[in-house]
């Protein structure tokens, strides 16, 4: 990292990320280091293939796949994304080097898919919320059983569905995750104001994001970044603090959290009996 770039420990992720500074110098940097247009697709998952094998936690997970639905206008999740992949993994290494914890925690995923990265959480023992558009969750219901069935995982997993900007039900809200999670969420521009509504009413002061996006579009991320920054705090994760197998110069990772300014009243009580109790203790 350059030295004038500004690095923090944000939400509960227990290592550095650099600062975002501002939406449009960040999109600079992202195309400079990487070149994502000069990078191949879909590098860790075949979209023709009806399963993505891959190892999580200990197991042998199988992702069903839907590549045939993928014809039908609107569809993206019948598919996993590299950026899903990169996301999962990432989560797993974190949590094996002692950086994250997910263990008994509440975690909500958008835009889930095909499930991949909510049924990694749950096996590093989240208490995972999955969820999608109404039409999308028949597959991610049968990758969740499929995967998670059967006993030893060390979490939960429960599909619900969530559309992005819609008023949340209370199991979602009430308690506060203290994670969201998307992956390949930041692609469209009409939804992106639905997508922060969403997340802005999920965040409390404890709540940490993690959102790894795909380098496709840099007016659409450009977009959510500025809107993002308004409330948000963000990070950007370096590649080096992913998993060695699973790094793309197609994809990013941000870290969110609700800027201090921004927290409600309830919030502000949640630092500070947090704090008094971390004196106690
Ligand atoms: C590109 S896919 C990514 C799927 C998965 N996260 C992955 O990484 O493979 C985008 C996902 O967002 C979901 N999605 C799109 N618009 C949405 C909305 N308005 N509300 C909820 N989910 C939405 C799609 O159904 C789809 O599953």
């Amino acid at each position: 990292m350059a030295e004038e770039e500004e690095v923090m420990k944000l939400g509960a992720y227990c290592a550095a990320v650099r600062l975002v500074e501002d939406a449009a110098s960040e999109i600079l940097l992202l195309w400079a280091l990487n070149d994502p247009t000069a990078r191949r697709h879909n590098f860790f998952v075949r979209h023709a293939d009806v399963t993505l094998p891959i190892d999580s936690c200990g197991r042998h997970l199988s992702i069903l796949q839907s590549p045939s639905s993928m014809s039908t206008p609107g569809v993206t999740g019948a598919v996993m994304w590299d950026s899903g992949v990169v996301l999962g993994k990432f989560l797993e290494h974190a949590v094996d080097s002692g950086k994250l914890s997910l263990k008994g925690k509440k975690v909500v995923e958008l835009g889930s898919g095909c499930g991949l990265v909510g049924c990694i959480a749950a096996l590093l023992g989240g208490d995972v919320i999955l969820t999608d558009l109404p039409d999308r969750l028949k597959l991610l219901r049968r990758n969740v059983e499929s995967n998670l069935g059967g006993g030893g995982v060390r979490g939960n997993a429960d599909v619900k569905e969530l559309t992005w900007g819609d008023e949340l039900d209370s199991e979602f809200i009430d308690p506060l995750p203290d994670f969201v999670l998307g992956s390949d969420v930041i692609y469209s521009e009409s939804a992106v104001m639905d997508l922060l509504s969403t997340i802005t009413q999920l965040c409390g002061g404890n709540t940490t994001i993690f959102l790894a996006g795909e380098l496709r579009n840099d007016v659409v991320l450009n977009y959510f970044l500025e809107a993002a920054m308004e409330e948000f705090t963000i990070g950007c994760v370096d590649q080096t603090q992913w998993h060695p197998d699973y790094r793309s110069h197609r994809v990013a990772l941000f870290i969110l959290v609700k800027k201090i300014t921004k927290l409600a009243p309830q919030d502000l009580d949640n630092i500070s009996d947090r704090k008094k109790s971390e004196e106690i203790n």
